[in-house]
This record gives structure tokens, C-alpha cells and sequence, in this order.
């Protein structure tokens, strides 16, 4: 049997939630990943160091007993944002990064950012203290076409927020289309990207096979096939500044199979098996190390994880669904009762 040992990965973008939810999501993510970098996006957001220490006791408290994996926290970053606020960040340990959503951009970013210069003094002290600024790129205008805002937001406020900020490291995140992967690659060494399972595996077809998927939308939303092509061989071309950043992002199954669906694909239940799968159909498993676990840890200044996990090409269907932890509603996963071909052998078991 084909078998693949990594070093463990890390997830670079994640979104588990709170309560019940978090409580159904923490043991996939757990069972597969060493650290993720948690999103901020609550309701009320993750705005400041105690929210996000109380948050991550959260996190910490509702893992699986015997788990080894470390919550990396972010800050949401807002127009009422400090300074000061930004050296506590930087001085408590558990928090290397602060997120940008441009008000109104994807799921609780109603408190995000509306006048990007009001933030300047905060993204100053972010370069000065070296935390990342993790950024959620689409334009917001609301005039522009839905499949136009990333690369928008890529040339009217990355391009010259880089200039402005030339010492600030950037993760430009979930990308979804070839002008992106282009930029990141052609820019200096302060820009990374992280990207998803879903937008490796599928185009925008996928909303719409057969009648509407719901569970196929998320923000930024699929794209034609050509960027997905483009994102694949940025993922697989073992440049060190793409890697694995799964925007896992559970909604409750009513509120995603609903008139007006909330955005987020659920991967953390078959994550590393999904990149797995698109890299085999590049033919390019031996870099998928790179990306899933040197690469972000490395542009986080941070070292790899020091255990391995192993996957096995073994044919498997994903469950029709997942209960939560509380309340009857139900979580669908991407793929849901669809094959994937590889599985992650259990701690301790051998192929
Ligand atoms: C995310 C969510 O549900 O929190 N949704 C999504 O479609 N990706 C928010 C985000 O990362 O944009
Ligand atoms: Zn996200």
C-alpha cells in the first residue's frame, strides 16, 4: 500500500469557533496538525490580548485528553486597535499575528477595518514588533463582481500598503486566483500566502453541479479553472512562501443550507487528506512536506514540529455529516459522503 510520512503540518489558518461548535471541530484539527493559527472572528471579535487569552484557555480546555496541539491565537484587527495594544501581543507568546477584514468582507467582519490609514500607527508598531499582519484580500466596493474582488483588493490596497509598509510581513490569505499567486511570488520576501483544500480541488463549477451546493461556498469564493490550475502549481512548486492555510470554517448545517447561506467550507475532518489528494494529481506528494509543514512554520520564524503523522492511499467516504456537541444541528464536511483517497493512519497505527 502507498503509504506518505510527513513531519506533522501546521494549519495557518483555521476557524474553530466557540462552545459546541468548538467542542465538534477541536479533535479533527488536533488529530491531524501540531499548531494552527486560530481566527479571530467571533462575535463579539478576538480584539484584544485578555480576549484572546481567555479564548485560547477555551481552546485549550476543550481538546481531547492526550492531545498534543498548541493554539496560535490572532488579534482582529479594528479602527479602535492600539498601539500598546500591539506590544502585548507581541510580549505574551501565543500571539504572532493580527487579522485584517475589510468591514464587510466574509462571515462577523462587520467590526473589520472601513479606512485602512486609521490603522497606520497600529500596522507601524506590528513591523516594529514583528507580528504578521494576516489579511483576508478582497475588495469591498460594493460595485465590483464577486470573482474580480481579490485581485481588486491585490492592486488597489496590498500593492501600495507594501510600499507604505515595507518592513511589515504580510500572509496574503486564501488565495483563489492566478493573479494572486503571481503577486505573492514576484513580491519580496515580507508576502506569503496560505491556500485551501477546496480552492486546489475545485473551480466554480462545483457551487453550481446539478443545482446550487451551498456547501461549496465560501469566501473568496471558487474560481474559474484556470486559477485553480495556477494555485496548484504554486502549492506544488515547493516555493517557500505558499503554504497550507485550511479557512476550515464550520457553519451549522441550517445555516448553510438556508435562502441566504452563510460562507465557509468545513475541512478539518479529512484536511490533510484533501492536500494530499491534490498534490497525488499533480504528481508532486514529495512537496507536499513543504507546504504543509516547513514552509509557514519557517515564515513564522518558528521550527518545524519535531513528530511525523503517516496517510495511506486507501479509498474511504466521508461522513454524510457530523452531530454537534450540543443542540441536534448537524456539520457537513467538504466531500461529505463522496470518496477521498487517502486517510491518516490512527497514532500508533501502521499501515
Ligand atoms: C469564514 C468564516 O466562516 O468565518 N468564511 C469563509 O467563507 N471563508 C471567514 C473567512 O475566512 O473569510
Ligand atoms: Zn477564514
Amino acid at each position: 500500500m502507498e503509504t506518505l510520512t510527513l513531519l506533522r503540518p501546521d494549519d495557518w489558518h483555521l476557524h474553530v469557533r466557540d462552545g459546541a461548535m468548538l467542542r465538534t471541530v477541536l479533535p479533527h484539527t488536533a488529530a491531524r496538525f501540531g499548531r494552527a493559527l486560530v481566527m479571530p472572528n467571533l462575535k463579539p471579535p478576538v480584539a484584544t490580548v485578555a480576549e484572546a487569552s481567555a479564548y485560547r484557555a477555551r481552546i485549550l480546555e476543550a481538546l481531547p485528553a492526550g492531545a498534543r496541539f498548541t493554539p496560535l491565537m490572532t488579534l482582529y484587527l479594528t479602527e479602535q486597535t492600539t498601539p500598546e495594544e500591539i506590544d502585548r501581543a507581541a510580549e505574551c507568546g501565543f500571539i504572532p499575528a493580527v487579522k485584517l477584514y475589510p468591514a464587510g468582507a466574509t462571515t462577523n467582519s462587520a467590526a473589520g477595518v472601513c479606512a485602512l490609514e486609521r490603522t497606520f500607527p497600529v500596522l507601524e508598531r506590528m513591523a516594529e514588533r514583528n507580528l504578521v499582519l494576516c489579511v483576508h484580500g478582497e475588495s469591498t466596493d460594493p460595485t465590483a463582481d464577486i470573482f474580480d474582488r481579490e485581485h481588486l483588493f491585490v492592486e488597489q490596497t496590498l500593492a501600495p500598503l507594501m510600499q507604505r509598509f515595507p518592513t511589515l510581513r504580510i500572509v496574503l490569505e486564501h488565495i483563489t486566483t492566478r493573479q494572486a499567486a503571481e503577486f505573492v511570488r514576484a513580491a519580496p520576501d515580507t508576502l506569503a500566502a496560505t491556500i485551501t483544500p477546496q480552492h486546489l480541488l475545485l473551480n466554480r463549477n462545483a457551487i453550481f453541479h446539478g443545482g446550487v451546493r451551498p456547501h461549496h461556498y465560501c469566501l473568496p469564493v471558487l474560481k474559474r479553472e484556470e486559477h485553480r490550475r495556477a494555485l496548484l502549481e504554486a502549492a506544488t512548486s515547493a516555493h517557500p512562501r505558499f503554504f497550507l492555510g485550511t479557512d476550515s470554517a464550520p457553519h451549522a448545517r441550517a445555516t448553510k443550507e438556508a435562502a441566504c447561506g452563510c460562507a465557509g467550507c468545513y475541512s478539518a475532518h479529512a484536511a490533510i487528506e484533501l492536500y494530499a489528494q491534490a498534490f497525488a494529481a499533480a504528481g508532486a506528494l514529495d512537496r507536499l512536506e513543504a507546504f504543509a509543514s516547513r514552509n509557514g512554520a519557517a515564515f513564522y520564524g518558528l521550527p518545524p514540529n519535531g513528530d511525523t503523522i503517516t496517510l495511506v492511499r486507501r479509498a474511504h467516504t466521508v461522513p454524510e455529516s457530523f452531530p454537534l456537541a450540543e443542540g441536534g444541528d448537524t456539520l457537513v464536511g467538504l466531500f461529505a459522503g463522496e470518496t477521498i483517497e487517502w486517510q491518516m493512519l490512527p497514532q500508533g497505527e501502521s499501515a
